[in-house]
């Protein structure tokens, strides 16, 4: 039986971790870091997840304002409020929540973040620095992944790593990441196009799943002893639950926990690491800010 990687804990554990951070921080004279998140539009989805950053933000003593925008806001008038938040020193990190109104393309609001200000780590700027293993701000996701292995003393050097899924947030960082010297893996990404998927999956000493496919992933593509990352969070119908569904990953957790050596759970595996990991990047924006201004 596999053992489970409580993401749920182990985001906490950041969290305080972050907490103690700052207070350290402010204590030293410095100002507490702010966050600007940016939501536009009345999706449920995005209001509801831009509450849980704001939360996080306030109980680890940083700051943050939730820019709440009417989803009829121009291109123009969007790029100009980046603007107006990339030259404000009194803001560290700025957070677009994301899907954004068709009428603005969200490729464009990306380009416009001052890099140093990206805590999504979005920015091609920031994309880049993780494919050449500099410090920047790497994507929430897969820096979430990274930390459970790291705390979890998961061993990845000369492992045969497979990424399911080739998304800009998740499959392709998380593929350089694990590339880079110190990690050595030797990485495998799969997709929607990959011949004889089942097979390659079932080489992986560490399996990673981020394809947004439910049960994607079955006992027979699990190796022995594998390491099962699962990043999905798919809605399956469910009668029983009040809402009408239930959130599955895109591992089949019971056949596959019968093979695993670690594996994480959906919910509370690599979702809550989410949010610490933003906060981690919070901070160090405004340490990088203060930097700047003396
Ligand atoms: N929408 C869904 N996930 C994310 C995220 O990590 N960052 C932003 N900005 N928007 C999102």
């Amino acid at each position: 039986m596999a053992t489970l990687i409580d993401g749920k804990a182990t985001a906490q554990a950041v969290r305080a971790e972050v907490k103690e951070e700052v207070e350290k921080w402010t204590k030293e004279g410095n100002r507490a870091p702010y966050l600007a998140v940016v939501l536009i539009g009345d999706d449920p989805a995005s209001a509801s997840y831009v509450r849980g950053k704001a939360k996080a933000c306030t109980e680890a003593g940083t700051r943050s304002d939730t820019l709440t925008f009417d989803s009829s806001i121009s291109e123009t008038e969007t790029l100009e409020l980046i603007d107006r938040l990339n030259s404000d020193d009194d803001v560290d990190g700025i957070l677009v929540q994301l899907p954004l109104p068709d009428q603005i393309d969200d490729r464009k609001i990306i380009h416009a973040l001052a890099p140093k200000k990206d805590v999504d780590g979005f920015h091609p700027v920031n994309v880049g620095k993780v494919v050449i293993g500099e410090p920047g701000f790497p994507p929430a996701t897969p820096a979430g992944i990274m930390e459970l292995l790291r705390r979890y003393d998961i061993s990845t050097t000369g492992k045969r790593a497979v990424v399911l899924g080739r998304s800009n947030i998740v499959g392709k960082p998380m593929v350089n990441m694990l590339l880079q010297k110190g990690v050595d893996a030797t990485v495998t990404v799969c997709h929607s196009r990959t011949r004889d998927i089942d097979q390659i999956a079932a080489e992986a000493d560490l399996l990673i799943a981020a394809i947004g496919r439910a049960h994607f992933v079955t006992g027979d593509m699990v190796k022995e002893g594998a390491v099962v990352i699962d990043v999905g969070i798919n809605r399956v119908e469910d009668a029983t639950r009040p809402r009408g569904y239930r959130l599955v990953g895109d591992v089949d957790f019971e056949a596959a926990e019968r093979k695993a050596s670690y594996i994480t759970p959906v919910p509370g595996g690599v979702g809550p690491m989410t949010i610490a990991m933003l906060l981690k990047n919070t901070v160090r924006a405004a340490r990088m800010n203060a930097a700047s201004l003396v």
